[in-house]
Protein backbone atom coordinates (compact mmCIF):
# COMPACT_ATOMS: atom_id res chain seq x y z
CA UNK A 1 0.00 0.00 0.00
CA UNK A 2 1.30 3.30 -0.62
CA UNK A 3 0.68 6.10 1.84
CA UNK A 4 -2.34 8.62 1.89
CA UNK A 5 0.30 11.00 0.21
CA UNK A 6 1.46 9.75 -1.93
CA UNK A 7 -2.04 8.92 -2.90
CA UNK A 8 -2.74 12.69 -3.28
CA UNK A 9 0.74 13.21 -5.31
CA UNK A 10 -0.66 10.53 -7.65
CA UNK A 11 -4.29 12.18 -7.85
CA UNK A 12 -2.55 15.86 -8.26
CA UNK A 13 -0.10 14.08 -11.30
CA UNK A 14 3.16 14.47 -9.47
CA UNK A 15 5.85 12.14 -9.69
CA UNK A 16 5.48 9.91 -6.29
CA UNK A 17 7.85 9.82 -3.73
CA UNK A 18 9.60 6.79 -2.06
CA UNK A 19 6.80 5.23 0.14
CA UNK A 20 7.64 6.06 3.45
CA UNK A 21 5.00 3.86 5.12
CA UNK A 22 3.72 0.78 3.42
CA UNK A 23 5.16 -2.63 3.58
CA UNK A 24 5.45 -2.28 -0.49
CA UNK A 25 8.48 -0.22 -0.02
CA UNK A 26 11.60 -0.83 -1.89
CA UNK A 27 13.36 -3.97 -0.28
CA UNK A 28 10.58 -4.48 2.36
CA UNK A 29 9.27 -7.93 2.18
CA UNK A 30 5.04 -8.57 1.98
CA UNK A 31 3.31 -10.47 4.40
CA UNK A 32 1.33 -12.95 2.21
CA UNK A 33 2.74 -15.99 0.99
CA UNK A 34 5.15 -14.99 -1.92
CA UNK A 35 3.25 -16.93 -4.90
CA UNK A 36 0.06 -14.48 -3.84
CA UNK A 37 -0.21 -11.16 -5.33
CA UNK A 38 -1.89 -8.52 -3.51
CA UNK A 39 -5.40 -8.97 -3.29
CA UNK A 40 -6.23 -5.84 -5.28
CA UNK A 41 -3.87 -6.22 -8.12
CA UNK A 42 -5.55 -6.61 -11.42
CA UNK A 43 -5.27 -8.42 -14.59
CA UNK A 44 -6.03 -8.13 -18.00
CA UNK A 45 -5.48 -9.16 -21.35
CA UNK A 46 -4.41 -6.48 -24.35
CA UNK A 47 -5.02 -6.14 -27.84
CA UNK A 48 -4.67 -3.08 -30.39
CA UNK A 49 -7.50 -1.80 -33.19
CA UNK A 50 -5.16 -2.06 -36.25
CA UNK A 51 -3.74 -5.64 -34.72
CA UNK A 52 -7.30 -7.41 -34.16
CA UNK A 53 -10.28 -4.77 -35.70
CA UNK A 54 -10.59 -5.26 -38.98
CA UNK A 55 -13.20 -3.19 -40.88
CA UNK A 56 -10.18 -0.81 -42.55
CA UNK A 57 -12.46 1.46 -44.10
CA UNK A 58 -16.28 0.49 -42.77
CA UNK A 59 -18.70 3.05 -41.72
CA UNK A 60 -16.53 6.28 -42.59
CA UNK A 61 -13.04 5.03 -40.72
CA UNK A 62 -10.56 6.85 -42.56
CA UNK A 63 -6.64 5.89 -43.67
CA UNK A 64 -4.41 5.17 -40.92
CA UNK A 65 -0.34 4.57 -42.43
CA UNK A 66 -0.44 0.87 -41.80
CA UNK A 67 -3.79 0.77 -44.07
CA UNK A 68 -1.02 3.01 -46.34
CA UNK A 69 1.76 1.07 -46.39
CA UNK A 70 0.21 -2.79 -46.20
CA UNK A 71 -1.83 -1.53 -49.44
CA UNK A 72 1.38 -0.26 -51.05
CA UNK A 73 2.18 -2.72 -53.59
CA UNK A 74 3.87 -5.89 -53.41
CA UNK A 75 3.95 -8.76 -50.15
CA UNK A 76 5.52 -5.78 -47.25
CA UNK A 77 4.62 -8.35 -44.17
CA UNK A 78 6.05 -11.85 -43.75
CA UNK A 79 3.11 -13.58 -45.37
CA UNK A 80 1.56 -11.13 -47.24
CA UNK A 81 -1.51 -10.11 -44.30
CA UNK A 82 -3.29 -6.96 -43.72
CA UNK A 83 -5.20 -5.29 -40.79
CA UNK A 84 -7.84 -5.08 -43.41
CA UNK A 85 -9.95 -8.09 -41.94
CA UNK A 86 -7.19 -9.20 -38.87
CA UNK A 87 -9.46 -10.97 -36.23
CA UNK A 88 -13.13 -8.96 -36.96
CA UNK A 89 -13.34 -7.45 -33.53
CA UNK A 90 -15.31 -4.76 -35.27
CA UNK A 91 -18.10 -7.30 -35.63
CA UNK A 92 -17.00 -10.12 -33.08
CA UNK A 93 -16.30 -7.66 -30.01
CA UNK A 94 -19.01 -9.28 -28.15
CA UNK A 95 -17.86 -12.63 -28.17
CA UNK A 96 -13.86 -11.48 -27.20
CA UNK A 97 -15.77 -9.84 -24.14
CA UNK A 98 -16.96 -13.60 -23.05
CA UNK A 99 -13.42 -14.58 -23.98
CA UNK A 100 -12.25 -12.11 -21.23
CA UNK A 101 -14.86 -13.35 -18.55
CA UNK A 102 -13.80 -17.02 -19.74
CA UNK A 103 -10.10 -15.54 -18.65
CA UNK A 104 -11.43 -13.63 -15.51
CA UNK A 105 -9.55 -10.84 -16.03
CA UNK A 106 -10.09 -7.56 -14.10
CA UNK A 107 -9.65 -5.07 -17.80
CA UNK A 108 -9.34 -5.05 -20.82
CA UNK A 109 -6.72 -3.58 -22.72
CA UNK A 110 -7.72 -2.21 -26.05
CA UNK A 111 -6.66 0.93 -28.36
CA UNK A 112 -8.66 3.19 -30.22
CA UNK A 113 -8.13 3.64 -33.47
CA UNK A 114 -7.86 7.36 -33.83
CA UNK A 115 -8.67 7.71 -38.13
CA UNK A 116 -11.61 4.95 -37.15
CA UNK A 117 -13.18 8.46 -34.86
CA UNK A 118 -11.04 10.74 -36.43
CA UNK A 119 -11.09 10.16 -40.31
CA UNK A 120 -8.22 13.01 -41.16
CA UNK A 121 -7.11 13.15 -38.26
CA UNK A 122 -8.61 16.72 -36.60
CA UNK A 123 -11.70 17.33 -34.82
CA UNK A 124 -13.36 19.36 -37.39
CA UNK A 125 -14.51 15.92 -38.47
CA UNK A 126 -15.68 13.43 -36.01
CA UNK A 127 -17.14 10.13 -37.71
CA UNK A 128 -20.29 9.68 -35.00
CA UNK A 129 -20.27 5.52 -36.34
CA UNK A 130 -16.74 5.45 -34.70
CA UNK A 131 -17.67 6.75 -31.73
CA UNK A 132 -20.44 4.61 -31.47
CA UNK A 133 -18.23 1.72 -31.79
CA UNK A 134 -15.98 2.04 -28.96
CA UNK A 135 -19.34 3.05 -26.88
CA UNK A 136 -20.76 -0.43 -27.27
CA UNK A 137 -17.45 -1.88 -26.69
CA UNK A 138 -16.73 0.12 -23.77
CA UNK A 139 -20.70 -0.71 -22.47
CA UNK A 140 -20.15 -4.45 -22.98
CA UNK A 141 -17.17 -4.56 -20.91
CA UNK A 142 -18.87 -2.62 -17.92
CA UNK A 143 -21.82 -4.89 -18.40
CA UNK A 144 -19.77 -7.92 -17.76
CA UNK A 145 -17.79 -6.33 -14.81
CA UNK A 146 -14.97 -5.85 -16.93
CA UNK A 147 -12.87 -2.40 -16.78
CA UNK A 148 -11.59 -0.77 -20.00
CA UNK A 149 -8.03 0.30 -20.14
CA UNK A 150 -7.68 2.58 -23.03
CA UNK A 151 -4.73 3.01 -25.01
CA UNK A 152 -5.16 6.49 -27.05
CA UNK A 153 -2.23 5.62 -29.61
CA UNK A 154 -1.55 2.29 -31.02
CA UNK A 155 0.22 3.33 -33.98
CA UNK A 156 -2.32 3.55 -36.60
CA UNK A 157 -1.46 7.55 -37.21
CA UNK A 158 -4.07 8.73 -39.59
CA UNK A 159 -2.13 9.09 -42.79
CA UNK A 160 -2.85 12.82 -43.29
CA UNK A 161 -1.24 13.69 -40.50
CA UNK A 162 1.74 11.35 -41.91
CA UNK A 163 1.24 13.45 -44.33
CA UNK A 164 2.24 16.38 -42.56
CA UNK A 165 5.24 14.86 -41.36
CA UNK A 166 4.28 12.70 -38.99
CA UNK A 167 5.39 13.00 -34.88
CA UNK A 168 8.86 14.41 -36.35
CA UNK A 169 6.01 17.29 -36.64
CA UNK A 170 5.64 19.35 -33.38
CA UNK A 171 2.36 20.38 -34.30
CA UNK A 172 1.42 16.71 -34.11
CA UNK A 173 1.05 17.63 -30.50
CA UNK A 174 -2.07 19.34 -31.37
CA UNK A 175 -3.43 17.17 -33.23
CA UNK A 176 -2.94 14.70 -30.22
CA UNK A 177 -4.09 16.84 -27.28
CA UNK A 178 -7.40 17.28 -29.63
CA UNK A 179 -8.14 13.84 -29.95
CA UNK A 180 -7.46 12.72 -26.37
CA UNK A 181 -9.97 15.86 -25.25
CA UNK A 182 -12.36 13.93 -27.14
CA UNK A 183 -11.35 10.60 -26.15
CA UNK A 184 -12.26 12.20 -22.04
CA UNK A 185 -15.58 13.70 -23.46
CA UNK A 186 -16.93 11.30 -25.28
CA UNK A 187 -15.87 8.17 -22.74
CA UNK A 188 -14.43 9.09 -19.59
CA UNK A 189 -17.54 8.88 -18.00
CA UNK A 190 -16.98 5.32 -18.01
CA UNK A 191 -13.32 4.37 -18.54
CA UNK A 192 -10.97 4.94 -15.59
CA UNK A 193 -7.50 4.35 -17.06
CA UNK A 194 -5.99 5.68 -19.96
CA UNK A 195 -2.84 5.05 -22.11
CA UNK A 196 -1.74 8.20 -23.81
CA UNK A 197 0.77 6.26 -25.92
CA UNK A 198 1.86 2.63 -26.29
CA UNK A 199 5.58 1.98 -26.78
CA UNK A 200 7.02 5.44 -28.74
CA UNK A 201 10.20 3.72 -28.80
CA UNK A 202 9.46 0.93 -30.73
CA UNK A 203 6.92 2.87 -33.23
CA UNK A 204 10.43 5.20 -33.51
CA UNK A 205 11.34 2.52 -35.51
CA UNK A 206 9.01 3.49 -38.16
CA UNK A 207 11.43 6.75 -38.76
CA UNK A 208 14.64 4.87 -38.19
CA UNK A 209 14.79 3.15 -42.04
CA UNK A 210 12.74 2.05 -45.19
CA UNK A 211 13.94 -1.82 -45.24
CA UNK A 212 11.56 -4.78 -45.65
CA UNK A 213 11.28 -5.25 -41.98
CA UNK A 214 11.08 -0.91 -41.07
CA UNK A 215 7.19 -0.27 -39.41
CA UNK A 216 5.26 2.22 -40.84
CA UNK A 217 5.60 5.16 -42.16
CA UNK A 218 9.07 3.78 -43.27
CA UNK A 219 10.79 7.70 -42.90
CA UNK A 220 14.66 6.72 -43.08
CA UNK A 221 16.23 9.32 -41.21
CA UNK A 222 17.17 7.42 -38.29
CA UNK A 223 19.38 9.50 -35.48
CA UNK A 224 16.85 12.47 -35.93
CA UNK A 225 13.42 11.81 -37.18
CA UNK A 226 13.20 9.72 -34.48
CA UNK A 227 14.78 12.10 -31.73
CA UNK A 228 11.82 14.78 -33.22
CA UNK A 229 8.91 12.03 -32.38
CA UNK A 230 10.45 11.47 -29.13
CA UNK A 231 10.32 14.88 -28.23
CA UNK A 232 6.56 15.52 -29.47
CA UNK A 233 5.75 12.45 -28.28
CA UNK A 234 6.44 13.30 -24.46
CA UNK A 235 4.93 17.03 -24.82
CA UNK A 236 1.71 15.40 -26.53
CA UNK A 237 1.47 12.86 -23.81
CA UNK A 238 2.13 15.39 -20.75
CA UNK A 239 -0.20 17.83 -22.32
CA UNK A 240 -2.94 15.45 -22.65
CA UNK A 241 -2.57 14.76 -18.93
CA UNK A 242 -2.62 18.18 -17.59
CA UNK A 243 -5.62 18.55 -19.40
CA UNK A 244 -6.99 15.48 -17.69
CA UNK A 245 -6.12 17.38 -14.86
CA UNK A 246 -7.49 20.44 -15.42
CA UNK A 247 -10.51 19.64 -17.16
CA UNK A 248 -12.05 16.35 -16.17
CA UNK A 249 -10.05 14.50 -13.32
CA UNK A 250 -12.36 15.95 -10.75
CA UNK A 251 -15.24 14.81 -12.07
CA UNK A 252 -14.35 11.15 -13.72
CA UNK A 253 -11.73 10.26 -11.14
CA UNK A 254 -9.58 8.46 -13.77
CA UNK A 255 -5.69 7.62 -13.86
CA UNK A 256 -3.55 8.55 -16.93
CA UNK A 257 -0.35 6.82 -17.93
CA UNK A 258 1.74 6.17 -20.42
CA UNK A 259 2.81 2.63 -22.08
CA UNK A 260 6.55 2.62 -22.66
CA UNK A 261 8.87 -0.59 -23.34
CA UNK A 262 11.74 -1.79 -21.61
CA UNK A 263 14.20 -4.81 -22.92
CA UNK A 264 16.71 -5.92 -20.21
CA UNK A 265 20.09 -4.96 -21.47
CA UNK A 266 22.57 -7.57 -19.56
CA UNK A 267 26.18 -6.72 -19.59
CA UNK A 268 27.97 -9.38 -21.60
CA UNK A 269 30.78 -9.41 -19.12
CA UNK A 270 31.51 -7.71 -15.49
CA UNK A 271 33.94 -5.26 -17.18
CA UNK A 272 33.45 -1.27 -16.75
CA UNK A 273 32.95 -0.47 -20.12
CA UNK A 274 30.19 -3.26 -20.67
CA UNK A 275 28.42 -2.55 -17.90
CA UNK A 276 28.59 1.16 -18.53
CA UNK A 277 27.06 0.20 -21.70
CA UNK A 278 23.99 -1.67 -20.37
CA UNK A 279 23.38 1.16 -18.47
CA UNK A 280 23.41 3.80 -21.62
CA UNK A 281 21.21 1.23 -23.66
CA UNK A 282 18.02 1.22 -21.05
CA UNK A 283 18.45 5.10 -21.07
CA UNK A 284 18.21 5.22 -24.55
CA UNK A 285 15.48 2.59 -24.91
CA UNK A 286 13.22 3.26 -21.40
CA UNK A 287 14.97 6.46 -20.39
CA UNK A 288 14.72 8.90 -23.21
CA UNK A 289 10.74 8.59 -22.25
CA UNK A 290 11.16 7.77 -18.87
CA UNK A 291 13.15 10.13 -17.55
CA UNK A 292 11.70 13.18 -18.62
CA UNK A 293 8.21 12.01 -16.64
CA UNK A 294 9.26 9.67 -13.89
CA UNK A 295 12.28 11.05 -12.71
CA UNK A 296 13.24 13.68 -9.86
CA UNK A 297 14.81 16.33 -12.39
CA UNK A 298 12.74 15.75 -15.33
CA UNK A 299 14.62 15.86 -18.82
CA UNK A 300 16.15 13.71 -20.98
CA UNK A 301 18.86 11.41 -19.69
CA UNK A 302 22.43 13.63 -18.94
CA UNK A 303 23.95 10.27 -20.56
CA UNK A 304 21.50 10.33 -23.84
CA UNK A 305 21.96 14.27 -23.80
CA UNK A 306 25.64 14.07 -23.71
CA UNK A 307 26.09 11.41 -26.46
CA UNK A 308 23.97 12.74 -28.99
CA UNK A 309 25.66 15.85 -28.69
CA UNK A 310 28.96 14.63 -28.88
CA UNK A 311 28.07 12.92 -32.00
CA UNK A 312 26.31 15.70 -33.39
CA UNK A 313 29.35 18.11 -33.05
CA UNK A 314 31.84 14.97 -34.54
CA UNK A 315 29.60 15.11 -37.41
CA UNK A 316 29.80 18.77 -37.80
CA UNK A 317 26.69 19.82 -36.95
CA UNK A 318 25.47 23.38 -35.48
CA UNK A 319 23.34 21.45 -32.95
CA UNK A 320 22.57 18.51 -31.48
CA UNK A 321 20.03 15.85 -33.17
CA UNK A 322 18.19 15.48 -29.71
CA UNK A 323 16.68 18.65 -29.33
CA UNK A 324 16.46 19.92 -26.05
CA UNK A 325 13.36 20.84 -24.20
CA UNK A 326 12.88 23.93 -23.38
CA UNK A 327 12.53 24.84 -19.24
CA UNK A 328 8.66 25.04 -19.37
CA UNK A 329 8.36 22.08 -21.03
CA UNK A 330 10.43 20.32 -18.38
CA UNK A 331 8.52 21.26 -16.30
CA UNK A 332 5.46 20.25 -17.80
CA UNK A 333 6.33 16.97 -18.79
CA UNK A 334 8.15 16.19 -15.01
CA UNK A 335 5.34 14.03 -13.06
CA UNK A 336 2.73 13.92 -15.91
CA UNK A 337 1.57 10.35 -14.93
CA UNK A 338 -0.21 8.51 -12.62
CA UNK A 339 1.78 5.58 -13.81
CA UNK A 340 4.17 3.95 -15.70
CA UNK A 341 2.52 0.93 -17.89
CA UNK A 342 5.47 -1.50 -18.96
CA UNK A 343 5.54 -3.85 -21.99
CA UNK A 344 8.52 -6.10 -20.95
CA UNK A 345 9.32 -9.61 -23.61
CA UNK A 346 12.71 -10.27 -23.12
CA UNK A 347 16.32 -9.80 -22.65
CA UNK A 348 19.31 -8.69 -25.05
CA UNK A 349 23.87 -8.84 -24.17
CA UNK A 350 25.02 -5.48 -24.31
CA UNK A 351 28.72 -5.33 -24.90
CA UNK A 352 30.63 -1.64 -25.11
CA UNK A 353 31.26 -0.37 -28.60
CA UNK A 354 30.36 0.66 -31.85
CA UNK A 355 27.09 -0.68 -34.00
CA UNK A 356 24.34 0.85 -36.37
CA UNK A 357 24.33 3.44 -38.80
CA UNK A 358 26.05 7.13 -38.63
CA UNK A 359 23.96 8.81 -37.50
CA UNK A 360 21.65 6.64 -35.85
CA UNK A 361 20.05 6.28 -32.30
CA UNK A 362 21.85 2.68 -32.17
CA UNK A 363 25.38 4.41 -32.99
CA UNK A 364 24.91 7.17 -30.34
CA UNK A 365 24.18 4.60 -27.75
CA UNK A 366 27.95 3.06 -27.86
CA UNK A 367 25.72 -0.20 -26.99
CA UNK A 368 26.33 -3.53 -29.13
CA UNK A 369 23.46 -5.82 -28.73
CA UNK A 370 23.00 -9.39 -29.21
CA UNK A 371 20.97 -12.50 -28.42
CA UNK A 372 21.42 -14.89 -25.62
CA UNK A 373 22.17 -17.95 -27.42
CA UNK A 374 20.91 -20.68 -24.64
CA UNK A 375 17.71 -19.46 -24.21
CA UNK A 376 14.52 -20.69 -26.04
CA UNK A 377 14.04 -18.21 -29.46
CA UNK A 378 9.96 -18.08 -30.50
CA UNK A 379 9.95 -17.44 -34.49
CA UNK A 380 9.77 -13.54 -33.89
CA UNK A 381 14.03 -13.95 -33.71
CA UNK A 382 13.98 -11.09 -31.22
CA UNK A 383 11.91 -13.01 -28.39
CA UNK A 384 13.44 -15.34 -25.95
CA UNK A 385 12.31 -16.48 -22.84
CA UNK A 386 14.62 -15.35 -20.38
CA UNK A 387 12.37 -14.86 -17.56
CA UNK A 388 15.18 -13.49 -14.62
CA UNK A 389 15.22 -10.09 -16.77
CA UNK A 390 11.81 -9.28 -15.35
CA UNK A 391 12.39 -8.96 -11.95
CA UNK A 392 15.99 -6.47 -12.81
CA UNK A 393 14.18 -4.78 -15.20
CA UNK A 394 11.13 -4.29 -12.36
CA UNK A 395 13.96 -3.99 -9.97
CA UNK A 396 15.99 -1.19 -12.23
CA UNK A 397 13.24 0.27 -13.18
CA UNK A 398 11.55 1.07 -9.28
CA UNK A 399 15.35 2.44 -8.59
CA UNK A 400 15.57 4.80 -10.69
CA UNK A 401 11.90 6.13 -10.41
CA UNK A 402 11.11 5.29 -6.84
CA UNK A 403 7.80 5.12 -5.72
CA UNK A 404 6.09 5.19 -9.08
CA UNK A 405 3.57 2.72 -9.48
CA UNK A 406 4.01 0.49 -12.59
CA UNK A 407 1.24 -1.61 -14.23
CA UNK A 408 2.54 -4.32 -16.75
CA UNK A 409 0.81 -3.86 -20.13
CA UNK A 410 2.28 -6.37 -22.10
CA UNK A 411 3.77 -9.60 -21.68
CA UNK A 412 3.46 -12.46 -23.56
CA UNK A 413 5.07 -15.30 -26.16
CA UNK A 414 4.77 -15.79 -29.71
CA UNK A 415 4.76 -19.22 -32.09
CA UNK A 416 3.84 -20.40 -34.80
CA UNK A 417 0.52 -20.72 -33.99
CA UNK A 418 -0.67 -24.34 -32.34
CA UNK A 419 -3.19 -24.95 -29.76
CA UNK A 420 -1.74 -27.03 -27.15
CA UNK A 421 1.19 -23.95 -27.00
CA UNK A 422 3.19 -25.40 -23.99
CA UNK A 423 5.99 -23.22 -24.27
CA UNK A 424 3.65 -19.94 -23.58
CA UNK A 425 2.51 -21.42 -20.75
CA UNK A 426 6.02 -22.05 -19.52
CA UNK A 427 6.69 -18.64 -20.51
CA UNK A 428 3.71 -16.91 -18.32
CA UNK A 429 4.63 -18.92 -15.18
CA UNK A 430 8.41 -18.34 -15.61
CA UNK A 431 7.93 -14.83 -15.65
CA UNK A 432 4.79 -14.77 -13.27
CA UNK A 433 7.28 -15.95 -10.96
CA UNK A 434 9.22 -12.92 -11.43
CA UNK A 435 7.27 -10.62 -11.21
CA UNK A 436 6.26 -12.27 -7.59
CA UNK A 437 9.58 -12.28 -6.63
CA UNK A 438 10.03 -8.31 -7.69
CA UNK A 439 6.69 -7.26 -6.03
CA UNK A 440 7.39 -9.45 -2.50
CA UNK A 441 10.50 -9.68 -1.90
CA UNK A 442 11.70 -6.58 -3.65
CA UNK A 443 9.24 -4.19 -2.92
CA UNK A 444 8.63 -3.24 -6.34
CA UNK A 445 5.31 -1.10 -6.94
CA UNK A 446 3.45 -2.86 -9.18
CA UNK A 447 -0.46 -3.04 -9.53
CA UNK A 448 -1.23 -5.12 -12.13
CA UNK A 449 -0.30 -7.70 -15.16
CA UNK A 450 -2.00 -7.59 -18.98
CA UNK A 451 -0.55 -10.37 -20.84
CA UNK A 452 0.09 -9.58 -24.58
CA UNK A 453 -2.41 -11.33 -26.21
CA UNK A 454 -6.52 -11.93 -25.81
CA UNK A 455 -6.40 -12.81 -29.55
CA UNK A 456 -3.98 -13.85 -32.25
CA UNK A 457 -3.67 -10.69 -34.20
CA UNK A 458 -1.41 -9.33 -37.08
CA UNK A 459 1.90 -8.96 -35.86
CA UNK A 460 2.91 -6.15 -37.44
CA UNK A 461 5.53 -6.84 -40.47
CA UNK A 462 5.74 -10.49 -39.48
CA UNK A 463 1.78 -10.55 -40.61
CA UNK A 464 0.26 -13.72 -39.03
CA UNK A 465 3.49 -15.89 -39.28
CA UNK A 466 4.11 -15.41 -35.24
CA UNK A 467 0.86 -15.79 -33.30
CA UNK A 468 0.64 -13.84 -29.20
CA UNK A 469 -2.97 -14.96 -28.52
CA UNK A 470 -4.05 -16.70 -25.75
CA UNK A 471 -6.91 -17.96 -27.94
CA UNK A 472 -6.37 -19.47 -31.21
CA UNK A 473 -7.79 -17.51 -34.11
CA UNK A 474 -8.62 -18.79 -37.86
CA UNK A 475 -7.75 -16.38 -40.17
CA UNK A 476 -8.89 -18.95 -42.80
CA UNK A 477 -12.06 -18.89 -41.76
CA UNK A 478 -14.45 -15.66 -42.76
CA UNK A 479 -15.86 -16.25 -39.70
CA UNK A 480 -12.58 -16.03 -37.65
CA UNK A 481 -13.72 -18.57 -35.11
CA UNK A 482 -11.61 -18.18 -31.60
CA UNK A 483 -10.66 -21.50 -29.52
CA UNK A 484 -8.71 -21.57 -25.98
CA UNK A 485 -4.74 -22.67 -26.08
CA UNK A 486 -3.53 -24.29 -23.07
CA UNK A 487 -2.12 -21.00 -21.84
CA UNK A 488 -5.50 -19.33 -21.76
CA UNK A 489 -6.93 -21.68 -18.84
CA UNK A 490 -3.32 -21.61 -17.09
CA UNK A 491 -4.07 -18.07 -16.98
CA UNK A 492 -7.96 -17.83 -16.10
CA UNK A 493 -6.72 -20.00 -13.00
CA UNK A 494 -3.96 -17.49 -12.35
CA UNK A 495 -6.13 -14.68 -12.64
CA UNK A 496 -9.28 -16.06 -10.77
CA UNK A 497 -6.52 -17.38 -8.10
CA UNK A 498 -4.33 -14.28 -7.58
CA UNK A 499 -1.74 -16.79 -7.01
CA UNK A 500 0.73 -19.52 -8.93
CA UNK A 501 0.35 -22.46 -7.46
CA UNK A 502 3.64 -23.86 -5.92
CA UNK A 503 4.36 -26.10 -8.82
CA UNK A 504 4.50 -23.32 -10.99
CA UNK A 505 6.17 -20.42 -8.59
CA UNK A 506 9.71 -21.18 -9.46
CA UNK A 507 12.99 -19.81 -7.74
CA UNK A 508 14.44 -16.37 -8.90
CA UNK A 509 17.40 -16.40 -10.87
CA UNK A 510 18.14 -13.47 -9.75
CA UNK A 511 19.38 -13.33 -6.05
CA UNK A 512 17.29 -11.22 -3.62
CA UNK A 513 18.04 -7.51 -2.60
CA UNK A 514 18.48 -8.65 1.26
C1 LIG B 1 4.57 -4.64 -28.53
C2 LIG B 1 3.41 -4.00 -29.23
O1 LIG B 1 2.82 -3.05 -28.40
C3 LIG B 1 2.39 -4.97 -29.77
O2 LIG B 1 1.61 -4.28 -30.69
C4 LIG B 1 3.08 -6.17 -30.35
O3 LIG B 1 2.19 -7.01 -31.03
C5 LIG B 1 3.78 -6.91 -29.24
N1 LIG B 1 4.77 -6.02 -28.63
C6 LIG B 1 4.49 -8.19 -29.67
O4 LIG B 1 5.51 -7.87 -30.55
Amino acid sequence: MYSRVAAYHAQQGHVLEADADGPQRRGQRADRPRNRFPDDFIFGAATAAYQVEGAWDLDGKGESIWDHLLHSGGKITDDGGTGDVAADSYHKFREDVQLLKELNVDVYRFSISWPRILPDGGVDRVNQAGIDYYNKVIDELLAHGIQPMVTMYHWDLPQKLQDLGGWANPVLADYFVDYAELLFEKFGDRVKLWTTFNDPCTFAGGYQGADGKALAPRVDLPGVADYLLARTVLIAHARAFRLYSHRFRHVQKGRVGITLCCTWFEPATSSVEDQRAAETALQFELGLYAHPIFSREGDFPVVVKQQVEAHSKAEGRRRSRLPPLTSHEIAEIRGSADFLGLNHYTTRSVRAGESGRVPSMQHDSGAVTSHLESYPVSPAPWLRCIPWGFRKTLRWVSAQYPGCPIVITENGWGDAGGLHDDMRLTYFSAYLSELLHAINEDGVKVFGYIAWSLLDNLEWIFGYTVRFGLYHVDFEDPDRPRKARASAKFLAEVFRTKQLLPEHFKPSAVASDK
